[in-house]
């Protein structure tokens, strides 16, 4: 197979029988039975292909956000795989996607740097078909950028209707045309279609979808939608069969956790979910992502303290320290009450890492507000933070916000507050020197072969000597210095 860090196929796709599925019949109606019926319509296509050319067509998909979108771009390569295609890292392929992200103004432009390369491969391979598909999609006015000025693209499609992968695929296969497909909404979750795990011992889940927050600056509700849980037995079952597959370790997935369930026919709030994932048999490790500080309960910090699974991690983004941003960023909390948050998490688990979003250069931002973004990193004492300069998305309500902040004052802020961040965190990741902890091993280090690179449960890497046959495994690690951000450690023998 091309790509080579294949490892793990989702299995729910294992008992069905391709070759048996009638392609003379009319495709059914329900989902997702209809879009077996295209897999196996594309698979005739790539087995026709391979005798025409010899071998099996190329794809290639171009993850470009989030975690979320990372965990899309494996459903997105499971169904290209099922359906007889050979996976590679290469843009120059036969199928190209690219899982856009919009969450920043740079984040586009990437996209059109991408299509501008893409669009050389293609007129040296002309049969080669180009999709686009993610967040950037959910904006009208891209789709109308590329409908206009990138002729040579053959599918868009959103993030709504992201399971109806095969079908459109199918389409394109089948069509010169272009074919645009963009839902406004959804409130359908399709469950069971193939995915391609990145890593064969780790796995993003997704427990919900969308957001409902409307962070003024924030783009996501309007690209992802309304939030919707999947059903805790779907959530269950899909770990189970993760589980079963060789993963230890997964990282539940949505753009606010903390209200999890809430609308479900059955309501369960997030805590009782971990609770009953914790209890599955086999499996090591349980992280997830992302926290609103605004709905973190006691319940969870209690069902964190007691676990054995739940890794020492929590991202809580902090997005400005001032209490008079974030009222006009729509985020429901104060300053005074994220730093309480805070505390009552370190004094549960002294071992806990903290991780945070800042943004910098909100509309309105003073000098004095800036000092509360400082004054709480200073508090927090973050084990990293992921510092961003504000990005203006048509159609937030900041967008239209008066007093945007100068280029020049944004960027000074900027490197004020990244030094901060930095020298704090080094501090904080020294913090389990000479400890012995156990690492989950991911890969052979990149830089040393003789070395290989794991993760701790509060997300810190380190290096150590071994092999490949490591992977995949807990062990023990000895953490001998820390250099920095990482560690350099030992192998413990007992
Ligand atoms: N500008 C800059 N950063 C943003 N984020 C979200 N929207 C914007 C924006 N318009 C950041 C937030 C969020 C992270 C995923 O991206 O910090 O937590
Ligand atoms: Fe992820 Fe948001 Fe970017 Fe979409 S827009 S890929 S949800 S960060």
């Amino acid at each position: 197979m091309g790509i080579g860090n294949r490892k793990g196929q989702d299995d729910m796709n294992q008992n069905i029988d391709f070759g048996k599925i009638n392609l003379n019949e009319q495709p059914p109606l329900s989902e997702p039975e209809r879009q077996y019926y295209f897999i196996a319509k594309c698979r005739q296509w790539t087995d026709h292909f391979e005798q025409e050319n010899a071998r099996r067509p190329r794809a290639c998909v171009f993850n470009m956000g989030c975690q979320m979108n990372a965990r899309d771009s494996e459903k997105l390569r499971g169904v290209l795989e099922t359906a007889g295609y050979e996976l590679t890292e290469d843009e120059n392929a036969d199928f190209v996607i690219y899982n856009t992200c919009t969450v920043r103004e740079n984040a586009n432009q990437k996209v059109y740097g991408h299509l501008g390369l893409v669009s050389n491969y293609k007129k040296k391979n002309p049969n080669m078909k180009v999709a686009l598909c993610g967040c950037m999609m959910q904006e009208a006015e891209e789709v109308a950028r590329i409908q206009k000025s990138y002729r040579f693209v053959n599918l868009v499609f959103g993030t709504h209707n992201i399971f109806k992968f095969a079908e459109l695929l199918w389409t394109a296969l089948d069509s010169d045309r272009m074919i645009v497909d963009v839902w406004k909404d959804t409130d359908r979750i399709v469950e069971d279609l193939p995915a391609q795990r990145t890593y064969s011992f780790k796995s993003g889940v997704n427990i919900m979808f969308g957001c409902n927050n409307f962070c003024s600056y924030c783009i996501v509700p309007y690209v992802r939608g309304r939030e919707r849980s999947r059903r805790p037995e779907d959530i269950l079952c899909e770990i189970k069969r993760l589980v079963a597959d060789g993963v230890k370790e997964v990282m539940l997935l949505g753009q606010n956790v903390n209200s999890y369930g809430k609308n479900l026919d059955e309501p369960i709030t997030f805590a009782q979910l971990l609770r009953r994932v914790e209890q599955i048999e086999g499996l090591e490790r349980v992280r997830f992502m992302t926290s609103h500080p605004k709905d973190l309960s006691d319940e969870l910090i209690a069902v964190m303290k007691d676990s054995k699974k739940i890794c020492r991690h929590l991202h809580l983004p902090l997005q400005s320290g001032s209490t008079e941003i974030l009222k006009k960023m729509n985020r429901r909390y104060t300053k005074e009450q994220y730093l309480a948050l805070v505390d009552r998490l370190r004094a549960e688990m002294p071992d806990l890492s903290i991780t945070t979003d800042i943004i910098v250069g909100f509309p309105g931002e003073t000098e004095e507000d800036f000092q509360e973004t400082m004054d709480v990193v200073r508090k927090a004492r973050y084990d990293s933070a992921f510092t961003f300069i504000y990005s203006k998305r048509t159609g937030t309500p900041a967008a239209a916000m008066e007093n945007q902040v100068p280029d020049d004052v944004v960027k000074d802020r900027f490197n004020r507050l990244l030094a901060l961040v930095q020298e704090i965190a080094q501090e904080m990741s020294k913090r389990v020197e000479g400890q012995t902890l156990p690492v989950l091993v991911e890969s052979v280090n990149e830089q040393d072969d003789s070395l290989v690179t794991g993760r701790l449960s509060n997300n810190l890497l380190v290096h150590f000597p071994g092999g490949s046959e490591l992977i995949g495994t807990i062990v023990d690690v000895y953490l001998k210095e820390c250099k920095g951000f990482y560690y350099i450690g030992e192998k413990s023998e007992t």
